[in-house]
Protein backbone atom coordinates (compact mmCIF):
# COMPACT_ATOMS: atom_id res chain seq x y z
CA UNK A 1 0.00 0.00 0.00
CA UNK A 2 2.66 2.30 1.20
CA UNK A 3 4.66 1.79 -2.02
CA UNK A 4 1.50 2.52 -4.18
CA UNK A 5 1.13 5.70 -2.67
CA UNK A 6 4.56 6.38 -3.33
CA UNK A 7 5.58 7.15 0.50
CA UNK A 8 8.72 7.14 1.77
CA UNK A 9 9.70 4.34 4.28
CA UNK A 10 11.71 6.59 6.33
CA UNK A 11 10.72 9.71 5.57
CA UNK A 12 8.96 12.39 7.92
CA UNK A 13 6.51 10.88 9.35
CA UNK A 14 3.17 13.02 9.42
CA UNK A 15 0.25 11.27 11.05
CA UNK A 16 -1.66 8.47 9.80
CA UNK A 17 -4.20 7.99 6.37
CA UNK A 18 -7.82 9.10 7.06
CA UNK A 19 -10.00 6.75 5.60
CA UNK A 20 -10.66 2.87 5.67
CA UNK A 21 -7.23 2.17 5.67
CA UNK A 22 -4.28 3.56 8.41
CA UNK A 23 -1.51 4.21 6.24
CA UNK A 24 1.55 5.87 7.85
CA UNK A 25 2.38 8.45 6.01
CA UNK A 26 5.89 9.34 5.51
CA UNK A 27 7.07 11.78 3.05
CA UNK A 28 10.46 11.75 1.55
CA UNK A 29 12.34 14.34 2.98
CA UNK A 30 14.85 15.80 0.65
CA UNK A 31 11.65 16.06 -2.19
CA UNK A 32 9.44 17.65 0.70
CA UNK A 33 12.86 20.26 1.65
CA UNK A 34 13.45 21.15 -2.17
CA UNK A 35 9.99 21.62 -3.92
CA UNK A 36 8.79 23.86 -1.13
CA UNK A 37 5.77 23.03 1.23
CA UNK A 38 2.96 25.54 1.22
CA UNK A 39 0.23 24.74 4.68
CA UNK A 40 -3.00 26.38 3.89
CA UNK A 41 -6.42 26.41 5.46
CA UNK A 42 -8.86 28.61 7.50
CA UNK A 43 -7.63 30.16 11.10
CA UNK A 44 -7.60 27.24 13.75
CA UNK A 45 -7.56 24.70 11.20
CA UNK A 46 -4.07 23.37 12.32
CA UNK A 47 -1.61 24.83 10.74
CA UNK A 48 1.15 25.63 12.61
CA UNK A 49 0.67 22.19 14.62
CA UNK A 50 1.29 20.56 11.06
CA UNK A 51 4.20 23.30 10.65
CA UNK A 52 6.01 22.44 13.83
CA UNK A 53 5.05 18.21 13.52
CA UNK A 54 7.55 18.64 10.29
CA UNK A 55 9.79 20.76 11.65
CA UNK A 56 10.11 18.41 14.44
CA UNK A 57 10.95 15.45 11.63
CA UNK A 58 12.80 17.35 10.35
CA UNK A 59 14.99 18.12 13.41
CA UNK A 60 15.27 14.55 14.32
CA UNK A 61 17.30 13.90 11.17
CA UNK A 62 19.51 16.96 12.07
CA UNK A 63 18.50 19.45 9.16
CA UNK A 64 18.72 22.40 10.64
CA UNK A 65 15.37 25.10 10.43
CA UNK A 66 14.96 28.71 10.78
CA UNK A 67 11.24 29.79 11.72
CA UNK A 68 9.97 32.81 10.92
CA UNK A 69 7.35 33.94 13.84
CA UNK A 70 5.50 36.42 14.01
CA UNK A 71 3.70 35.55 16.88
CA UNK A 72 6.06 34.28 19.20
CA UNK A 73 4.34 30.88 19.23
CA UNK A 74 7.17 28.21 18.21
CA UNK A 75 9.44 28.85 21.20
CA UNK A 76 7.21 25.96 23.03
CA UNK A 77 9.34 23.73 20.72
CA UNK A 78 11.85 22.90 23.39
CA UNK A 79 9.97 21.62 26.07
CA UNK A 80 7.85 18.50 25.58
CA UNK A 81 3.86 17.86 25.22
CA UNK A 82 1.84 17.76 28.39
CA UNK A 83 -1.43 17.48 27.12
CA UNK A 84 -3.09 14.14 28.44
CA UNK A 85 -5.37 13.55 25.22
CA UNK A 86 -2.49 14.17 22.79
CA UNK A 87 -0.08 12.58 25.08
CA UNK A 88 -2.39 9.25 25.11
CA UNK A 89 -2.49 9.07 21.06
CA UNK A 90 1.09 10.38 21.07
CA UNK A 91 1.92 6.82 22.84
CA UNK A 92 -0.78 4.79 20.82
CA UNK A 93 1.41 5.40 17.93
CA UNK A 94 5.20 4.36 19.65
CA UNK A 95 6.01 8.17 20.35
CA UNK A 96 7.50 9.58 23.24
CA UNK A 97 6.79 13.29 24.26
CA UNK A 98 10.53 15.56 23.87
CA UNK A 99 11.67 19.03 23.68
CA UNK A 100 14.00 20.30 20.90
CA UNK A 101 17.03 22.37 20.76
CA UNK A 102 16.06 26.10 20.14
CA UNK A 103 17.53 29.36 19.64
CA UNK A 104 15.54 32.54 19.16
CA UNK A 105 16.23 36.03 18.33
CA UNK A 106 14.41 38.91 18.25
CA UNK A 107 14.74 42.72 17.76
CA UNK A 108 16.47 44.09 19.97
CA UNK A 109 13.04 46.46 21.18
CA UNK A 110 12.18 42.79 22.21
CA UNK A 111 15.57 41.29 23.98
CA UNK A 112 13.89 40.06 27.01
CA UNK A 113 12.96 37.10 24.36
CA UNK A 114 16.56 35.91 22.74
CA UNK A 115 19.17 37.25 21.09
CA UNK A 116 19.57 40.82 19.49
CA UNK A 117 18.63 40.66 15.89
CA UNK A 118 19.21 43.79 13.54
CA UNK A 119 20.19 45.15 10.81
CA UNK A 120 23.71 46.11 9.41
CA UNK A 121 23.43 49.47 7.59
CA UNK A 122 25.41 48.73 5.24
CA UNK A 123 24.31 44.97 4.83
CA UNK A 124 20.42 46.05 4.09
CA UNK A 125 19.15 45.99 0.54
CA UNK A 126 18.65 49.68 -0.91
CA UNK A 127 15.22 48.56 -1.71
CA UNK A 128 14.23 47.29 1.96
CA UNK A 129 15.79 50.41 3.44
CA UNK A 130 13.93 52.61 1.46
CA UNK A 131 10.43 50.19 2.01
CA UNK A 132 11.35 50.56 5.55
CA UNK A 133 11.22 54.37 5.46
CA UNK A 134 8.52 54.96 3.18
CA UNK A 135 10.58 56.72 0.88
CA UNK A 136 9.15 58.30 -2.60
CA UNK A 137 11.29 57.19 -5.99
CA UNK A 138 13.59 60.31 -6.03
CA UNK A 139 14.27 59.40 -2.76
CA UNK A 140 15.03 55.84 -3.31
CA UNK A 141 17.71 56.60 -5.97
CA UNK A 142 19.62 59.24 -3.96
CA UNK A 143 19.44 56.21 -1.19
CA UNK A 144 20.58 53.94 -3.66
CA UNK A 145 23.59 56.34 -4.98
CA UNK A 146 24.15 56.76 -1.22
CA UNK A 147 24.60 53.39 0.13
CA UNK A 148 26.75 52.60 -2.65
CA UNK A 149 29.38 55.19 -1.85
CA UNK A 150 28.81 55.37 2.01
CA UNK A 151 31.55 54.12 4.03
CA UNK A 152 31.01 52.79 7.32
CA UNK A 153 28.46 51.36 9.04
CA UNK A 154 26.79 54.42 11.40
CA UNK A 155 23.35 56.24 10.47
CA UNK A 156 25.76 59.24 10.27
CA UNK A 157 27.47 57.60 7.83
CA UNK A 158 24.90 57.04 5.66
CA UNK A 159 23.89 61.03 6.12
CA UNK A 160 27.50 62.32 5.22
CA UNK A 161 27.11 59.91 1.71
CA UNK A 162 23.75 61.41 0.96
CA UNK A 163 24.79 65.27 1.55
CA UNK A 164 27.91 64.75 -0.72
CA UNK A 165 25.36 62.42 -3.29
CA UNK A 166 22.62 65.32 -3.53
CA UNK A 167 25.01 67.84 -3.91
CA UNK A 168 26.73 66.39 -6.63
CA UNK A 169 23.59 65.68 -8.55
CA UNK A 170 21.59 68.22 -7.74
CA UNK A 171 18.73 66.47 -5.47
CA UNK A 172 16.67 69.12 -4.47
CA UNK A 173 17.06 70.29 -0.87
CA UNK A 174 13.17 69.17 0.13
CA UNK A 175 14.30 66.03 -0.67
CA UNK A 176 17.45 65.88 1.33
CA UNK A 177 15.26 67.05 4.27
CA UNK A 178 12.49 64.16 3.68
CA UNK A 179 15.36 61.55 3.54
CA UNK A 180 17.09 63.02 7.01
CA UNK A 181 13.96 62.84 8.56
CA UNK A 182 13.09 59.42 7.22
CA UNK A 183 16.69 58.02 8.81
CA UNK A 184 16.25 59.77 12.18
CA UNK A 185 12.73 57.28 12.42
CA UNK A 186 14.66 54.80 11.06
CA UNK A 187 17.44 55.47 14.03
CA UNK A 188 14.65 55.22 16.98
CA UNK A 189 13.25 52.00 15.46
CA UNK A 190 16.45 50.58 17.03
CA UNK A 191 17.17 48.24 14.47
CA UNK A 192 20.33 48.90 13.67
CA UNK A 193 23.45 47.07 14.55
CA UNK A 194 26.03 44.33 14.08
CA UNK A 195 23.58 42.75 11.63
CA UNK A 196 22.44 39.06 10.83
CA UNK A 197 24.79 36.05 10.37
CA UNK A 198 23.49 33.14 8.78
CA UNK A 199 26.33 31.07 10.49
CA UNK A 200 24.82 31.61 13.93
CA UNK A 201 21.33 30.93 12.66
CA UNK A 202 21.77 27.90 10.84
CA UNK A 203 23.23 24.76 13.09
CA UNK A 204 22.18 21.37 12.34
CA UNK A 205 19.21 20.11 14.21
CA UNK A 206 18.58 23.55 16.38
CA UNK A 207 15.66 25.28 14.98
CA UNK A 208 16.03 29.08 15.27
CA UNK A 209 13.02 30.76 16.07
CA UNK A 210 12.72 34.71 14.41
CA UNK A 211 10.54 36.12 16.52
CA UNK A 212 8.92 39.22 15.39
CA UNK A 213 6.15 39.48 17.99
CA UNK A 214 7.64 42.46 19.42
CA UNK A 215 5.71 45.84 18.93
CA UNK A 216 6.85 47.59 15.56
CA UNK A 217 5.48 48.90 11.80
CA UNK A 218 4.53 46.02 10.15
CA UNK A 219 7.07 47.81 7.52
CA UNK A 220 10.03 47.31 9.59
CA UNK A 221 8.69 43.37 10.09
CA UNK A 222 8.79 42.71 6.62
CA UNK A 223 12.33 44.20 6.00
CA UNK A 224 13.80 42.03 8.52
CA UNK A 225 12.07 38.51 7.06
CA UNK A 226 12.89 40.06 3.60
CA UNK A 227 16.57 40.52 4.91
CA UNK A 228 17.02 37.58 7.12
CA UNK A 229 16.04 35.33 4.14
CA UNK A 230 17.99 37.31 1.74
CA UNK A 231 21.48 36.56 3.73
CA UNK A 232 20.16 32.85 4.16
CA UNK A 233 20.17 32.44 0.57
CA UNK A 234 23.38 34.12 -0.37
CA UNK A 235 24.68 31.79 2.02
CA UNK A 236 23.56 29.34 1.17
CA UNK A 237 25.19 29.59 -2.19
CA UNK A 238 28.43 30.46 -0.79
CA UNK A 239 27.98 26.99 0.78
CA UNK A 240 28.53 29.00 4.42
CA UNK A 241 26.10 27.17 6.19
CA UNK A 242 24.10 23.60 5.80
CA UNK A 243 21.12 22.78 3.57
CA UNK A 244 18.40 24.05 5.35
CA UNK A 245 13.98 24.59 5.50
CA UNK A 246 12.91 27.97 6.58
CA UNK A 247 8.96 28.27 7.66
CA UNK A 248 7.49 31.26 6.77
CA UNK A 249 4.43 31.63 8.88
CA UNK A 250 1.60 34.22 8.08
CA UNK A 251 3.10 34.17 4.60
CA UNK A 252 0.30 36.83 3.06
CA UNK A 253 1.97 39.14 4.98
CA UNK A 254 5.49 39.03 3.75
CA UNK A 255 4.58 37.82 0.72
CA UNK A 256 1.38 38.94 -0.35
CA UNK A 257 -0.33 38.89 -3.77
CA UNK A 258 -1.93 42.80 -3.93
CA UNK A 259 1.74 44.71 -3.20
CA UNK A 260 5.22 44.50 -4.01
CA UNK A 261 7.21 44.36 -0.80
CA UNK A 262 11.05 43.39 -0.42
CA UNK A 263 10.54 40.12 1.25
CA UNK A 264 7.99 39.06 -1.82
CA UNK A 265 10.97 39.61 -4.14
CA UNK A 266 13.50 37.57 -1.78
CA UNK A 267 10.82 34.96 -1.47
CA UNK A 268 9.83 34.48 -4.57
CA UNK A 269 13.96 33.85 -5.77
CA UNK A 270 13.76 30.82 -2.49
CA UNK A 271 10.89 29.47 -4.27
CA UNK A 272 12.73 29.72 -7.67
CA UNK A 273 15.61 28.78 -7.31
CA UNK A 274 16.10 27.53 -3.79
CA UNK A 275 15.85 23.95 -4.87
CA UNK A 276 19.63 24.44 -6.91
CA UNK A 277 20.58 25.64 -3.44
CA UNK A 278 19.57 23.65 -0.77
CA UNK A 279 17.13 25.91 0.55
CA UNK A 280 13.48 25.30 0.90
CA UNK A 281 10.41 27.05 2.09
CA UNK A 282 7.01 26.00 3.88
CA UNK A 283 5.07 28.79 3.72
CA UNK A 284 1.69 28.64 5.91
CA UNK A 285 -1.04 31.10 5.85
CA UNK A 286 -4.89 31.43 6.25
CA UNK A 287 -5.32 33.75 3.10
CA UNK A 288 -5.37 31.65 0.13
CA UNK A 289 -6.21 34.50 -2.28
CA UNK A 290 -4.02 36.55 -0.69
CA UNK A 291 -0.51 35.17 -0.82
CA UNK A 292 1.59 35.82 -3.62
CA UNK A 293 0.61 33.22 -6.71
CA UNK A 294 4.16 32.54 -7.65
CA UNK A 295 5.19 31.64 -4.67
CA UNK A 296 2.35 29.62 -4.30
CA UNK A 297 2.51 27.73 -7.67
CA UNK A 298 6.75 26.65 -6.65
CA UNK A 299 5.49 24.82 -3.50
CA UNK A 300 5.76 21.05 -4.87
CA UNK A 301 4.11 19.93 -1.83
CA UNK A 302 0.51 21.18 -0.59
CA UNK A 303 -0.88 20.76 2.70
CA UNK A 304 -4.34 21.67 2.40
CA UNK A 305 -6.37 22.13 5.50
CA UNK A 306 -10.15 23.54 6.15
CA UNK A 307 -10.75 25.80 3.36
CA UNK A 308 -14.10 26.79 2.92
CA UNK A 309 -14.48 30.16 1.05
CA UNK A 310 -15.29 29.40 -2.07
CA UNK A 311 -12.99 32.31 -3.56
CA UNK A 312 -10.13 30.25 -2.09
CA UNK A 313 -11.35 27.14 -2.94
CA UNK A 314 -11.76 28.23 -6.86
CA UNK A 315 -8.35 29.44 -6.45
CA UNK A 316 -6.34 26.86 -4.97
CA UNK A 317 -8.51 23.94 -7.62
CA UNK A 318 -6.79 24.82 -10.45
CA UNK A 319 -3.14 24.53 -8.84
CA UNK A 320 -3.64 21.17 -8.09
CA UNK A 321 -3.71 18.13 -9.89
CA UNK A 322 -6.40 16.27 -11.72
CA UNK A 323 -6.84 13.44 -9.29
CA UNK A 324 -7.61 15.98 -6.73
CA UNK A 325 -10.71 17.25 -7.76
CA UNK A 326 -13.25 15.26 -5.95
CA UNK A 327 -11.32 15.26 -2.68
CA UNK A 328 -11.17 19.45 -3.12
CA UNK A 329 -14.77 19.15 -2.54
CA UNK A 330 -14.17 17.35 0.92
CA UNK A 331 -12.01 20.40 2.08
CA UNK A 332 -14.74 22.39 3.70
CA UNK A 333 -15.37 19.71 6.28
CA UNK A 334 -12.16 18.56 7.45
CA UNK A 335 -12.20 18.26 10.95
CA UNK A 336 -9.43 20.30 13.20
CA UNK A 337 -5.59 18.45 12.17
CA UNK A 338 -6.71 16.79 9.09
CA UNK A 339 -5.09 17.69 5.43
CA UNK A 340 -5.18 16.86 2.09
CA UNK A 341 -1.56 16.15 0.83
CA UNK A 342 -1.00 16.66 -2.21
CA UNK A 343 1.62 16.79 -4.71
CA UNK A 344 5.33 15.54 -5.63
CA UNK A 345 6.13 14.06 -2.43
CA UNK A 346 3.54 11.25 -2.97
CA UNK A 347 1.73 9.53 -5.94
CA UNK A 348 -1.69 10.45 -5.18
CA UNK A 349 -3.39 13.09 -2.84
CA UNK A 350 -4.14 11.35 0.39
CA UNK A 351 -5.96 12.89 3.62
CA UNK A 352 -3.99 12.69 6.45
CA UNK A 353 -4.74 13.17 10.35
CA UNK A 354 -1.94 14.94 11.28
CA UNK A 355 0.02 12.81 14.34
CA UNK A 356 0.04 14.99 18.06
CA UNK A 357 3.55 16.80 18.35
CA UNK A 358 6.55 15.83 20.25
CA UNK A 359 6.70 18.98 21.47
CA UNK A 360 4.44 21.26 23.52
CA UNK A 361 2.20 23.76 21.09
CA UNK A 362 2.26 27.55 21.51
CA UNK A 363 -0.46 28.48 19.43
CA UNK A 364 -3.51 27.51 21.31
CA UNK A 365 -6.41 30.68 20.99
CA UNK A 366 -7.92 31.78 24.35
CA UNK A 367 -11.04 31.01 25.41
CA UNK A 368 -13.84 33.98 25.64
CA UNK A 369 -15.90 32.42 28.87
CA UNK A 370 -14.39 33.28 32.13
CA UNK A 371 -12.05 30.66 34.51
CA UNK A 372 -14.47 29.15 36.33
N1 LIG B 1 -2.87 17.32 14.58
C1 LIG B 1 -3.45 17.84 15.66
N2 LIG B 1 -3.65 17.08 16.74
C2 LIG B 1 -4.23 17.59 17.85
N3 LIG B 1 -4.65 18.87 17.98
C3 LIG B 1 -4.47 19.68 16.93
C4 LIG B 1 -3.87 19.21 15.72
N4 LIG B 1 -3.82 20.24 14.86
C5 LIG B 1 -4.38 21.29 15.49
N5 LIG B 1 -4.77 20.97 16.73
C6 LIG B 1 -5.44 21.86 17.70
O1 LIG B 1 -6.00 22.95 17.00
C7 LIG B 1 -5.55 24.18 17.54
C8 LIG B 1 -5.30 25.18 16.41
O2 LIG B 1 -4.22 24.73 15.61
P1 LIG B 1 -3.16 25.75 15.01
O3 LIG B 1 -2.63 26.67 16.04
O4 LIG B 1 -2.17 24.95 14.26
O5 LIG B 1 -4.10 26.56 14.00
P2 LIG B 1 -3.71 27.47 12.76
O6 LIG B 1 -4.33 26.87 11.55
O7 LIG B 1 -2.26 27.70 12.74
O8 LIG B 1 -4.50 28.81 13.08
P3 LIG B 1 -4.08 30.35 12.83
O9 LIG B 1 -4.34 30.62 11.38
O10 LIG B 1 -5.02 31.12 13.70
O11 LIG B 1 -2.65 30.51 13.19
C9 LIG B 1 -4.29 23.85 18.34
O12 LIG B 1 -4.17 24.67 19.46
C10 LIG B 1 -4.49 22.42 18.73
O13 LIG B 1 -5.14 22.37 19.98
MG1 LIG C 1 -1.06 29.34 13.13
Amino acid sequence: MRHVLGLSADGAFLGLSWGSEEVEVRLDIDTLVRHHIAVLGVTGSGKSYTCAVMVEELLERGVPVVIIDPHGEYLTLSAPNDSPSELAELRRLGLEPRGYPVRALSPPCALARGGALTLRLSEVAPEGLAEMCNMTDVQEDLLFLAMRRMRGDRLRDLEVAIEAVADRYGFRDVTLAAIRRRLTVLGELGLLGPGFRPEDAVEPGVATIIDLSADMPERARRVLVGHVLAKLFEARKRGDVPPLLVVVEEAHRFAPQAESTYSKTVMRRIAREGRKFGIGLCVASQRVVGLDKDVLSQCGTKVLMRIDSVTDLNFIAPMLEHSCHDEVKRLPYLPVGTALVTGIALRYPLLVRVRPRKSKHGGAGVSVLPAS
